[in-house]
């Protein structure tokens, strides 16, 4: 079996966004992938955070993962900081890695903007070689395929850049990765602002919708998601960006496509859309949510991520090994 491998950053509580972009198709790829899914909780701390918050968006994501479907006896779903060797082989890409391609990095140039406004006044160092360990948590485990949202396909594309660079200057130690873009492109806007995309880290929670948002508040949301007043329901991104992306959400959980979406709503207006929209996130995120509940305070969830890092720890030693080899980091060999 092909690994595939890929994560979400506990910086916020998990959205939709994250589900529908990364982790739904996770879930119908674990039988046929050796599928590697982890909290990069050491990405996380490139923007400040608050102990006890990163804690329990932590274990809320962790929780979330298996309560979306991720199944502990197939996928490898562990805590990026419990395996050590990542911020090792991280370091040793940061050093094959320029200053002008991390430049690069549109998240960085978004990221580093919004940080640097609410620290007033740095952006830390951790933010611009953020990519480098995205780099190693990819290469560790000679991934082939990297299921992402679009958002995060130019970090990939990095690091495929630097596993061949690496692999020519020294010895072929790394697997190219691709980056696993879904067919449609999915990336789910803010639903106030769908001219951006709906991001954990956002301020105004009535644009995103959580995972673990109550029914009503679903209902609420979807309720005053910004639209436009023409009341004709067409999906075009670019003149439609709103109705767009209500499309989009319903399409892809009702795993149809959008032609078959629009037609669906042929003579209906943004009433229905909205009600059809509502229906199928609350008939899908309900049974998460129970199941959630059920795993939060369990023991399971906490024996599954230590088997899976003991599992990954292995692996990623007898990477690392090879890596410190090829480029003269051992004293005798
Ligand atoms: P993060 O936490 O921002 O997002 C997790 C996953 O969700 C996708 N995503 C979206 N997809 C569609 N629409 C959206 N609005 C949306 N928002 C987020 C992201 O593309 C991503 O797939 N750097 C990564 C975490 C990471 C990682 C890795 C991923 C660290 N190391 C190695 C893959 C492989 C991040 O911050 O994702």
């Amino acid at each position: 079996k092909e690994k595939m491998i890929t994560g979400i950053t506990p910086s916020g509580e998990m959205t939709l966004g994250n589900y529908l972009g990364a982790i739904k198709r996770c879930v119908e790829f674990q039988d046929e992938y050796d599928l590697y899914v982890f909290i990069a909780n050491l990405h996380a701390i490139t923007i400040p955070q608050n102990k006890e918050i990163l804690r329990k968006n932590t274990k809320e994501i962790a929780a979330l993962y298996f309560a979306c479907g991720l199944d502990p006896q197939k996928s490898t779903v562990f805590l990026q900081s419990d395996v050590l060797e990542h911020a090792q082989l991280g370091w040793i890409l940061n050093t094959q890695s320029s200053i002008g391609e991390l430049s690069r990095m549109t998240q960085f140039k978004d990221k580093s903007q919004k940080t640097k406004a609410k620290t007033k006044d740095y952006i830390p160092a951790g933010l611009f070689t953020y990519p480098t360990l995205m780099a190693a948590d990819i290469l560790m485990y000679d991934a082939k395929y990297v299921p992402v949202g679009i958002d995060q396909k130019q970090h990939v594309e990095l690091t495929r850049d630097i596993a061949i660079r690496v692999n020519n200057k020294y010895s072929e130690v790394f697997k190219i990765p691709e980056p696993l873009i879904s067919e449609n492109k999915i990336k789910i806007m803010d639903l106030q602002d769908p001219s951006k995309k709906m991001s954990k880290s956002s301020t105004n929670p009535k644009a995103i919708i959580y995972m673990l948002d109550p029914p009503k508040v679903i209902a609420a949301k979807i309720k005053a998601a910004i639209t436009d007043s023409e009341n004709l329901i067409k999906y075009d991104p670019k003149h439609k960006p709103g109705v767009s992306n209500l499309m989009m959400i319903y399409a892809i959980l009702k795993n149809i496509t959008i032609k078959q979406a629009e037609k669906h709503w042929t003579g209906k207006n943004y009433k229905d859309l909205k009600d059809d929209v509502t229906e199928v996130l609350i008939q899908t995120l309900e049974p998460i949510q129970t199941r959630y509940q059920q795993l939060y305070n369990s023991k399971d969830v906490e024996q599954w991520l230590e088997q899976a890092a003991t599992k990954a720890r292995l692996e990623a030693h007898k990477k690392l090994n090879k890596v410190q080899n090829a480029l003269g980091l051992n004293y005798n060999r």
